[in-house]
């Protein structure tokens, strides 16, 4: 049994007697009584629980729910928790004097979470524009104060750089196999050791994020008996730019990738920027969601729409498979025993092509899809020349939308000639009805999304959808 060793408010702290699978949240309140860190719905939606990560030496400080992670995820990190903000005279953070200042805060119950928060969104440098803010905070909910005075606070501290320093992050070389029989936690190094490890341990459970992995220990309180992390394999958070597209390790987190993918596709950013809140997007990998397969992730439509691959690894060597064929079904890919997934291949624009991804949910932030749409399409002399599109929450999988293709590729690119396009589509899906969405609204908004693409592309939307 190894020991975990992280810095927690910039002390060196080791663990060695935790289970594994025991959250973040848990500990510090539970074991070692720091109860400034909230637990309000425990499945990382409402922020009380945010707590701010550094990971690797240099790495500012992010968030994340403590609610989703296990206690070895911290290995090797620099933790910080509200109750190690304050200055070493006990001196308000300038974030807690903001929101003292701003009135922001009524029954306390979110405001730490709040001030983890803002404190990584003042650490980020970022300017204090508001669409900044808001998707700063949008992870973090208030019952009583209002977002008014929360939002105007965020504002002051965002001109304001901090002046305080935090320790920096331990360099940890060695890879925990952490716990005993029963209840393990392996972090390995390489992609040989990792190969390895999933040859050997048919029962082993491969952790990224944990962002719905961790549900699991949070929510259901379950335990697994082998848990593998691939967060300490650098080859896995590798994002790396060829003459082709760009390859996305499994391992790296939504947030790293998010630059290198809205300076291919803007409209697959800001769909990103929509998957949870910073606290998930910090924690969670596109791996995790391909991997997951279900049928309402938002990335599996746009990859399929891209024509994306990815790449699997096991003991025998590396395959690759189109975005399409590696999902076999509600909750099924084509993964084999003792494969991982190694990376995601998003090939570059292809001259003339347009690509756009929607997300359709009840609220704009925070919120799971009713439906996913996605769509690469090259138009002509005024006529559709061809369409890859690909839909979530139509069917049990996210699929492509065949019949719709074949019948659209020849015709006019006008709304006229478009014509009844929900009978196409329920060619292709079978919606069900279910308390996101009715299975007619799934298939009016299906065809709406084709319709809206072709008002903007023709450049005459109504200004109601352009601000949609
Ligand atoms: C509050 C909240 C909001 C969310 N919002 C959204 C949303 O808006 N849209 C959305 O699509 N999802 C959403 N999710 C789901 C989740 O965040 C995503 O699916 C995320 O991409 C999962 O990635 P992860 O790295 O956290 O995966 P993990 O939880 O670590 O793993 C998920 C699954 O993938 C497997 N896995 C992970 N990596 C690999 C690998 N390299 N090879 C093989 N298998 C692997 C794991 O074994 C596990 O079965 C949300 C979750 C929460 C808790
Ligand atoms: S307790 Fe609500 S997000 Fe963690
Ligand atoms: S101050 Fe009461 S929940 Fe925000």
């Amino acid at each position: 049994m190894a020991v975990l060793r992280f810095l927690l408010n910039g002390r060196a702290h080791e663990e060695s007697r935790i289970s594994p699978t025991t959250t973040v949240l848990d500990y510090l309140r539970i074991h070692l009584g720091l109860t400034g860190t909230k637990e309000g719905c425990a499945e990382g939606d409402c922020g009380a629980c945010t707590i701010a990560l550094a990971r690797r030496t240099g790495d500012s400080y992010v968030t994340a729910n403590s609610c989703l992670l296990v206690v070895p995820q911290l290995h090797g990190a620099s933790v910080l928790t509200v109750e190690g903000l304050a200055g070493p005279d006990g001196a308000l953070h300038p974030v807690q004097q903001a929101l003292v200042e701003t009135d922001g805060t009524q029954c306390g119950f979110c405001t730490p979470g709040f001030i983890m928060a803002m404190f990584a969104f003042q650490e980020s440098g970022e300017p204090a524009r508001d669409d900044l803010i808001h998707e700063a905070l949008a992870g973090n909910l208030c019952r009583c104060t209002g977002y008014r005075p929360i939002v105007d606070a965020c504002r002051r501290i965002a001109a304001t750089p901090s002046a305080q320093t935090y320790a920096p992050v331990p360099r940890v070389q060695d890879c925990p196999d952490y716990g005993e029989t029963g209840a393990r936690f392996l972090a390995p190094t390489t992609m040989d050791d990792l190969a390895a490890i999933l040859a050997a341990h048919t029962n082993a459970q491969l952790l990224a994020g944990g962002t719905d992995l961790g549900l699991l220990f949070s929510r259901e309180r379950k335990s697994l008996p082998l848990l593998v992390s691939i967060a300490h394999i650098p080859d896995l958070a590798r994002i790396a730019s060829t003459a082709s597209g760009l390859e996305i390790g499994a391992a790296a987190t939504y947030n790293a990738a998010l630059p290198h993918i809205e300076a291919l596709y803007p409209s697959f950013g800001s769909l990103i920027r929509r998957i949870g809140s910073r606290q998930i997007r910090n924690l969670g990998t596109i791996g995790g969601n391909i991997a997951n397969a279900s049928p309402i992730g938002d990335t599996i439509p746009c990859l399929m729409a891209l024509g994306a691959a990815v790449t699997v690894r096991s003991t025998v060597g590396a395959r690759t498979i189109p975005m399409e064929e590696f999902i076999t079904g509600y909750r099924k890919t084509a993964l084999a025993p003792g494969e991982f997934i190694e990376k995601i291949f998003l090939p570059k624009p292809q001259p003339g092509e347009t690509f756009t991804a929607n997300k359709i949910s009840k609220r704009f932030d925070q919120d799971i899809s009713a439906v996913v749409a996605a769509f690469a399409i090259r138009i002509g002399g005024g006529k559709l020349i061809s369409i890859r599109a690909a839909y979530g929450g139509m069917a049990a999988q996210a699929a492509r939308a065949h019949a719709l293709e074949t019948e659209l590729a020849g015709r006019s690119w006008s709304l006229e000639a478009l014509g009844d396009l929900e009978s196409l589509l329920a060619r292709d899906f079978t919606p069900a009805d279910d308390h996101r969405a009715s299975a007619q609204y799934r298939l009016s908004v299906a065809a709406n999304l084709v319709r809206r693409l072709c008002l903007e592309m023709n450049g005459n939307a109504p200004a109601a959808l352009e601000t949609l």
